[in-house]
């Protein structure tokens, strides 16, 4: 059993700081791609208050497609840039949103959520998909979330190996 510590007396960047090094501990000695994102969306869900969906799309062709991800069910497809996540596929920079009611474009899967935060994944300046996280409050994600959320992404990025195929 993996147990996850945390630090309820802890600054928001020391608490993502200490969950990073959980995270990198969590997925060593492991390199599969859809494991390890599986394994990724779930602590992220379990360590990140209020959240509703955490989850993967990956680039296929010119849209991204569903993976591993903790949540109600999702649209399957979203081609580049359509929604949140299609604007971070296609800006390679990340989107955090206050209110998604307020961008236009926004797929709602879950009509609970109201602010978003997508991150790119990019290796060697390649699109490998993006990482998605919903939550049903307003201005959930601080810019101190959105980077130690990256940071999560970063030690993500790293533990895998990108060339997957079944
Ligand atoms: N809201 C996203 C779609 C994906 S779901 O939130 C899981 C978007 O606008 O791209």
């Amino acid at each position: 059993m993996f147990t996850i510590e945390t630090n309820p007396t802890a600054s928001v960047e020391e608490s993502y700081r200490e969950l990073n090094t959980q995270l990198a501990a969590l997925l060593s000695g492991e390199r599969d791609l859809i494991c390890n994102a599986a394994q990724f969306s779930a602590f992220v869900m379990q360590t990140v208050a209020d959240l509703n969906w955490s989850g993967f799309y990956f680039a296929r062709g010119e849209e991204l497609v569903l993976g591993p991800y903790v949540g109600k069910v999702a649209c399957t497809r979203i081609p580049f840039g359509r929604g949140v996540c299609g604007k971070a596929a296609t800006a390679l920079q990340t989107q955090r949103i206050e209110d998604v009611h307020a961008f236009e474009g926004h797929i709602a899967c879950d009509a609970a959520s109201a602010s978003e935060v997508v991150i790119p994944v990019v290796v060697d300046g390649k699109l490998i998909g993006v990482f998605d996280m919903d939550s049903p409050k307003v201005g959930r994600f601080s810019e101190a979330d959105q980077v130690g959320l990256e940071s999560f992404v970063s030690t993500f990025i790293a533990a895998t190996d990108m060339n997957w195929s079944i």
